[in-house]
């Protein structure tokens, strides 16, 4: 643990792993995870809609589990390893999702779609093959106001079919 009060500006220091890149920082104690990556680590990849836990906009990947960045503080993720659209678009782990998101025209605004990327992803990883049904119940979470879903299920279950049809 490398956390370290400073009373006098009523800051807690966090040591943590950022896209892969070591950050230590001062932070106050109820910032919130998705303002520390917006405002301290410049990620506005991540973004803010509700801020109670309900529309998965501020999805972000904490130790290889999705969280919401609005619920989680970040002194919370002192130690951790913080994924971000940002890094896991970097590293090209996303690049197939994104790629069947702008063939099926599964985004409009695109403020969903940092989360909903990282969502589907999470899926794909521990189901391999989910029905439309399960794509749907899966992406319940991440609320979308431009598309009516339909185009981000197709662009899912294909990406799925494309792996199931590459590991066969
Ligand atoms: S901003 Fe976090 S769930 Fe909506
Ligand atoms: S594309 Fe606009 S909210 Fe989903």
């Amino acid at each position: 643990m490398t956390t370290k009060m400073t009373a006098a500006a009523e800051t807690i220091e966090i040591a943590l792993t950022v896209n892969g890149e070591r950050v230590k920082r001062p932070v106050p104690a109820r910032l919130n995870l998705a303002d520390f990556l917006r405002n301290e680590m410049q990620l506005t990849g991540t973004h803010v809609g509700c801020e109670h836990g309900v529309c998965g906009a501020c999805t972000v990947r904490v130790d290889g589990e999705i969280v919401r960045g609005c619920l989680m503080l970040a002194v919370q993720a002192d130690g951790c390893k913080v994924e971000t659209i940002e890094g896991l678009s970097d590293s090209g782990e996303l690049a197939e999702l994104q790629s069947a998101f702008v063939l099926f025209n599964a985004l409009q605004c695109g403020y969903c779609t940092p989360g909903m990327l990282i969502a589907a992803q999470a899926l794909l990883q521990n189901e391999p093959n989910p029905s439309r049904e399960r794509i749907r119940e899966h992406l319940s979470g991440n609320y979308c106001r431009c598309t009516g879903y339909q185009s981000i299920v197709d662009a899912v279950e294909a990406v799925a079919k494309q792996r199931a049809a590459r590991a066969k």
